[in-house]
């Protein structure tokens, strides 16, 4: 694995390269520090009076679940979240015109045993072509607040061209969204959604810990393994991470190579486009269905009924 560190080399380039397995990190450009701030901000107003970082000693589990259960979506869908992805982006050396991206999500890693499941999951090792993304689709990640070595993301580059035993084939988004989605908040001591998993016993190491500065960001494969390392300090990690797609890769069907996902379904509708927000062309989306959308589509209309 490459760790490409402040690159300059086109966006072009270093898709290119993500798609081989590299791994970028940049440097906090403005608009990232603003939604890291945007961020804090809403944070300590959902936690108020508690400092956010230790909030797990003074709150009740299911006190904080029901917090991060308003917090979580009201960064997601918070307008000027959007507004600094844009930002980010062409800071970033991307072309709005083509880039697509998902909207940002807020993670929260928690020490101990404190909020492992729903609302705060503890991501198993796991790639996101497990779970319906598109061999195209990048990762980004940033912290909110300084992170540690023991509370951070664990990328395991060893699984790049490994394949892993794996329950991907169970796995269809649509479904996913129809029967689980809604319910992350209800699942505080446990989660009984049922996720791909590895099937066969996993070699965790060597493992790649970034650990940057606040809203310092990392750019990934879909297709790379990766895992919530186990927090083992006595301070709770936010962080931010969304996706995106090149209107060009999704085109010519370009990107990482498959080694072990059987998943049906694809995310490929819910990107937006870097500059109006609206999303990929119908006949761009339609080279990924695979016939379930249809499937899962009468099972909304039935369950709403
Ligand atoms: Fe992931």
């Amino acid at each position: 694995m490459n760790i490409y560190i402040t690159s300059n080399i086109s966006d072009d380039d270093r898709r290119e390269k993500l798609y081989e397995g590299s791994i970028f990190v940049h440097a906090p450009s403005p608009s990232a520090l603003k939604l890291c701030a945007l961020a804090q901000q809403l944070i300590e107003e959902a936690f108020h009076p508690y400092e956010p970082l230790t909030v797990q000693e003074k709150l009740p589990v299911e006190e904080c679940a029901r917090i991060l259960g308003i917090l979580k979506p009201k960064f997601i869908h918070h307008p000027k979240s959007k507004e600094y992805i844009q930002g980010m982006l062409t800071e970033l050396g991307c072309d709005l015109e083509k880039t697509y991206f998902d909207v940002p999500r807020m993670r929260t890693a928690f020490p101990g045993d404190y909020l492992k499941s729903g609302i705060a999951y503890a991501f198993h090792p796991h790639r996101d072509t497990w779970y319906s993304a598109p061999f195209c689709q990048i990762n980004w990640w940033m912290p909110i607040y300084p992170i540690n070595s023991e509370n951070c993301m664990a990328l395991h580059p060893s699984y790049w061209d490994r394949p892993v035993k794996n329950g991907s084939s169970q796995y269809n988004y649509y479904k996913w969204n129809l029967d689980s989605r809604q319910n992350a908040a209800q699942h505080v001591k446990a989660d009984t959604r049922i996720q791909p998993r590895p099937e066969e016993p996993m070699e965790l190491e060597p493992q790649v810990r970034l650990v940057g500065d606040v809203a310092g960001a990392y750019q990934f494969s879909a297709a790379q393994m990766h895992s919530t390392v186990p927090n083992t300090s006595p301070v709770t990690r936010y962080s931010i991470d969304f996706r995106t797609v090149h209107l060009d890769d999704v085109v010519n069907r370009v990107g990482a190579p498959n080694v072990d996902s059987a998943c049906t379904g694809t995310t490929m509708a819910d990107y937006l486009k870097g500059t109006d927000f609206s999303n990929l062309p119908a006949e761009a989306i339609a080279l990924y269905l695979d016939g379930t959308e249809i499937e899962y589509a009468f099972a909304a209309v039935t369950k709403k009924a």
